[in-house]
């Protein structure tokens, strides 16, 4: 068992944190002006100012052999781009942090500080100079890596198939450890991208033993290895998501003393989403490190929550040619999912309820999502909003301090989507029709689930 030498990581993240970054230094960089001997008093420098922010904030993806498409790792770089710099912060595409502020804290954000933004704009806006490189602030620590207990590999190299377009989403079935006698609990873990040029997110799910047979199936189904799936796992309900990975993201700690249980025997269902748009005929081999202990004080899961009544088709009906089409979904206390799912951990549905993390996940018509808890009368917390939903960029989000539930409120969530001629993918260079969607497990269906990571109150 690996020791958590940093407390600040620590504290930081639930397991479900997918999109935390290691941030050290730039923060506190701010855009008053120094001595430069080649620029005047009140230029900001490329090597003073706008480095160390770029640095933190903008080529942890933005450098060569990364996921984004050009780098921005030197001054030339910066200057050569820099007209398409300042729409993208300013739309707030860049750096991608879908999260409303005003919903609820998180425990870290990839989004630009205020003082960050003014610096790269007024930066972006001027001469552009770049100063002098001996005044550039020292490194910061590097990125926290995980020590795993055990580590899962992809069997082989996948090279993502040019048929399926720049998006390939491929599900590899990894065995945990035939070793492992007994359950361990999983307090943190770590993707490790195997060619950061094209992994674009995973995403883990957890198979009971002897659930396995169904997605050996569909990977025998496919030549290669793996099996495509899009919304999920594929193969029958029930696998539990464990964690997950977007590009910039730090190790993923449960919070102090929480695990999740996996049992002796289970299989992991590693989804990855890959993006050739960087790098056509490349091959990954992924792999994912985890820490493990024996016992922990309290045991997490993660809820999937969604309106049962979506699942059975016909519910969640997203017509044809609607520009704005929402779906809501109130889980009491009572509600069977939520109860089986806190019974797993050893709730009842008049303990309390500590939420540490929320996630969303919609596919492509998304355009917005939003989880809250709603006491009695109109009291309600915020939890999650995505006012601008992007598939790519799905994630969950740690809160600073867990958000409790009590026994007499209710989790509420709601989807929007855009269903219009304007909004429908282009497939072999048409627009595709506009067709009724509905709850599903392929591109051209919807979904809209909420991913909670609770526990008990510690
Ligand atoms: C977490 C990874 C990540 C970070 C951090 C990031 N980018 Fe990007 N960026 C991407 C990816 C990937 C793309 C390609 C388009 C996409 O997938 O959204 C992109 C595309 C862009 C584009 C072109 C598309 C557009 O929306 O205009 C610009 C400009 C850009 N980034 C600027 C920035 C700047 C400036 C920063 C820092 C302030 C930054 N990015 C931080 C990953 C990142």
């Amino acid at each position: 068992m690996a020791t958590r030498s940093d407390p600040i990581t620590t504290l930081s993240a639930a397991l479900l944190a997918l999109a935390l970054i290691g941030c050290n230094g730039g923060s506190e960089e701010s855009a008053s002006a120094g001595e430069s001997e080649s620029a005047g008093d009140d230029a900001l420098t490329w090597w003073r100012d706008v480095e160390p922010v770029v640095r933190t904030r903008c080529a942890t993806c933005h450098r060569s052999g990364d996921i984004a498409p050009f780098a921005l790792e030197t001054h030339e770089q910066f200057v050569a781009v820099a007209s398409a710099l300042g729409p993208a912060i300013e739309g707030e595409r860049m750096p991608p942090w879908p999260p409303d502020p005003a919903c609820h804290t998180y425990a870290h954000s990839l989004a630009l500080e205020a003082d960050e933004e003014a610096t790269l704009l007024t930066y972006l806006a001027g001469e552009m100079p770049e100063g002098d490189p001996a005044d550039a602030p020292p490194p910061g620590d590097p990125p926290d890596e995980l020590d795993p207990d055990v580590t899962l590999s992809m069997p082989e190299p996948y090279t993502p198939s040019p048929s399926e377009g720049v998006d390939d989403y491929r599900c590899f079935v990894l065995p945990w450890p035939a070793e492992i006698a007994d359950e361990r609990f999983v307090t943190a873990l770590q993707v490790f991208p195997g060619e950061r040029a094209i992994v674009h997110h995973v995403i883990l799910f957890a198979v009971e033993p002897g659930q396995e047979a169904a997605y050996f199936d569909l990977d025998a189904a496919e030549p290669g290895p793996g099996y495509t799936c899009f919304g999920g796992p594929g193969g029958p309900p029930g696998a539990r998501w464990l964690g997950g990975w977007v590009p910039g993201a730090p190790p993923v700690l449960a919070p102090e003393g929480l695990g999740q249980r996996v049992d002796a025997g289970s299989h992991l269902i590693m989804q990855v989403h890959y993006n050739t748009a960087g790098g056509a005929g490349l091959a990954d081999q992924s792999s994912i490190g985890f820490e493990v202990a024996t016992q922990v004080d309290h045991e997490a899961t993660v809820i999937p929550m969604v309106d049962i009544a979506w699942l059975g088709g016909g519910a969640m009906v997203i017509p044809a040619g609607d520009p704005a089409v929402t779906h809501e979904a109130t889980w009491e206390r009572d509600n069977p999912i939520f109860t089986q799912a806190l019974s797993r951990i050893g709730v009842a549905p008049t303990d309390e309820v500590a939420i540490w993390n929320a996630g969303l996940h919609m596919h492509t018509f998304g355009t917005r999502g939003r989880i809250a808890i709603r006491g009695p009368g109109d009291a309600e917390e915020c939890l999650l909003d995505i006012p601008e939903w992007d598939f790519n960029w799905q994630s969950s989000y740690s809160f600073e301090a867990p958000s409790i539930v009590g026994a007499d409120e209710a989790l509420h969530l709601q989807c929007w989507w855009d269903n219009s001629a304007d909004n429908q993918p282009i497939v072999d260079g048409m627009k595709q029709a506009p067709a009724d969607l509905d709850w599903g497990d392929r591109t051209t269906d919807e979904m809209c689930l909420g991913i909670l990571f609770a526990s008990a109150v510690p």
